[in-house]
This record gives structure tokens, sequence and C-alpha cells, in this order.
């Protein structure tokens, strides 16, 4: 491994080098040209849509919350729904967003495909979007194109940070589980790419199985019980996030093993249960991703109201919690 590659590891996993929230108005990063894009009024009231994919964990309503918060403040009026899980019926609510129309529509896509043509539909309609969380297949619909830009964090690099704690934690020496997210959603198709292009370098460290929890801490004890069955010489878990970590957890103790010292167990998010299995010891790190959007959301809104470039990805930076920092942190949970 080259050592400036182990220099940018080891300053991803110094948890007091990450920021909160820092948009990347990075060079190279290409631009919205206001020109392209519908244009958005500048009036109070502005009349938002926000269509939330569905409201089942605590990362979801910290994200949906944070829009709430911020409404007042940016002088939005929140026209808002929940898809209950269901990309159709996250689509249908855009489409009747788009039917009422809405000066701005603020969503996070379930899955890329799915989710991509209707973004095209708010364009036809004269309608600006900022999709924040997860984004669109860019084959079938650009930022800074077809929308002003996407608001998340790096989850690729999420998947990598988890990545490298494994590899410390267990000496480069695992058989690993894999808990994916919702299938076809941005954020589980690139936190298991930065996760695996990691692990395939290791000799040592191998993907034993890897399958979809769908973001749900039910959905993730009932795989991990399936597949702890199927591999009982598993000694790692990687799971997309911590509601299916904290599931894992459920499952490794009913099967008499221990969390964190039978199985070494990573994920993302850093919600308050995350945060708290950290400190019982029975997770081991979690890679923050966060749902704040809000405030983001309104100042990429604001500028792109006055006919400012917008970068099309204004990137969010994750801190990285484990048992070296989790007490001070404890603050981050939501
Ligand atoms: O897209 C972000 C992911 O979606 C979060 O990690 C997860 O908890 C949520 O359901």
């Amino acid at each position: 491994m080259a050592s400036h590659n182990r220099d940018s590891r080891r300053q991803r996993l110094q948890p007091l080098a990450a920021s909160l929230l820092a948009v990347a108005l990075g060079f190279g990063v290409a631009s919205a040209q206001a020109d392209d894009l519908p244009k958005l009024a500048t009036k109070t009231p502005l009349k938002v849509g926000f269509a939330q994919t569905e409201s089942n964990n605590p990362w979801r309503l910290a994200e949906t919350r944070s829009f709430k918060e911020i409404a007042a403040k940016c002088g939005w009026q929140l026209v808002m729904t929940d898809a209950n899980g269901s990309n159709s019926k996250q689509v249908s609510d855009i489409q009747s967003m788009i039917a009422q129309h809405v000066d701005l529509l603020v969503f996070p896509p379930r899955e890329e495909k799915p989710l991509a043509p209707v973004v095209l539909q708010a364009k036809k309609a004269g309608i600006p979007v900022i999709l924040v969380d997860r984004n669109v297949d860019q084959s079938v619909a650009k930022a800074g194109r077809d929308y002003i830009t996407f608001i998340g964090s790096d989850f690729i690099d999420q998947g990598h940070r988890a990545a490298d704690w494994l590899i410390k934690a267990t000496g480069g020496k695992a058989k690993i589980i894999e808990l994916e997210g919702t299938t076809g959603a941005s954020a589980a198709n690139d936190r298991k790419k930065g996760f695996d292009e990691v692990i395939a370098k290791q000799p040592g460290m191998s993907i034993i199985a890897s399958q979809s929890g769908d973001f749900a801490r039910d959905k993730g004890r009932q795989v991990m019980e399936t597949l702890l069955q199927a591999h009982p010489d598993v000694t790692a878990v990687y799971a997309h996030n911590d509601e299916m970590a904290l599931g894992a957890i459920a499952a490794i103790k009913a099967a008499g093993k221990q969390p964190g010292k039978d199985i070494q167990i990573v994920t993302i998010d850093g919600t308050k249960g995350g945060l708290d299995a950290i400190a019982s010891g029975e997770l081991g790190a979690s890679v923050q991703s966060s749902p704040f959007f809000g405030p983001l959301a309104c100042d990429v809104a604001q500028r792109f109201a006055k006919g400012e470039k917008i970068p099309t990805w204004v990137k969010v930076s994750d801190r990285f919690y484990d048992k070296s920092n989790v007490q001070e942190s404890m603050q981050y949970g939501y």
C-alpha cells in the first residue's frame, strides 16, 4: 500500500478532523447553469414540496424534522408526503405536487432508476428540483441540466472508511457478512462499491455473504439470523446503516455469540441507537451520514433564486465514531 494512501486513511479515521456540514464548492465540480433550468421565484412564502421515502427509522425522522424546522426560517410553505417505502407512491406523490404547481421540489429519491423520470417531468412543468440524500440515475436525469443539484454525502467514501476501520480492528483477517440497504438506492449501491473495493485488496479478508436488509432493523435481524445459520464462521459484519446493525446485534446475541467480541461490526449513520451501541462495546464503529439537509437546501434555493451558479454536487462531510470519541459525540446522535 502506498504511504500516501495509508496517510489519507489515517486522516479519514481522525474523528476530530471531520467537520459538521461542509459544503464543498471545490475545483473541477461542474455548476448548474441557471439558464438551463426552470427559474425559482423569490417570493415569500415559497410553496415547497418535500416527498419523503418512508418514516421507519430515526435517520428518516431526523431528515424530515430538519425540513420542518427550516421551513419557517426560510419562508417556505411545506407540502409534505410520505411514500411508505414505495417507489411508485413516491412518484405519484411528486406528480401530485407538480399538479399543485409547487414552486420548488425537494426530495430524496428512494431508488436511482424509478425516480429519475419524474425529475424530467418536473423540469418540463417548469418546477426546479433539488435532490437531497440520494441521487438518481445520471444517464436519465443529470444534475445541473435537469435539476439544480444533489446535496448529500459521498457514499463511496463512507464505504471506504467503514472498510478501513474493519481492517484495523481485525488485523486484516475477517469473514464478513454484508447487510445491504434498499436494492437500487444510490446509498446502497455506493456504500457497497466503496467497501467491497477496499476489502478486495485484503488477502486475509473476504465477504462471505451479502444480502439486502432494506435499511430496516427487523429485516436486518431476520437476514442476519438466516445468514448466521448458513455461515457460522462469520467474524465481522458490515451493515449499510445503524438500524440493520442493531438488528444484526440482536440476531448475534440470540445465536449465543457476543457482538463486538466474537463478531466485529461496522456501520453507517451515527444515530443515537448506534452511538449507544458503540458505548456499550457491541458496535465497533459508525461512519456518520448526516440527515440534516434542511438548512443546506434553504441556502441552495436562495442562492439559485438570485441567479448564482450552484455546484452539481453539494457534498456533505461526515464524522466518524468509535470507542475513542463516542462519549463526546453523543450530542450528535439523533
Ligand atoms: O440514504 C440514506 C440512508 O437511508 C440512511 O443511511 C438510512 O438510515 C436511510 O434509510
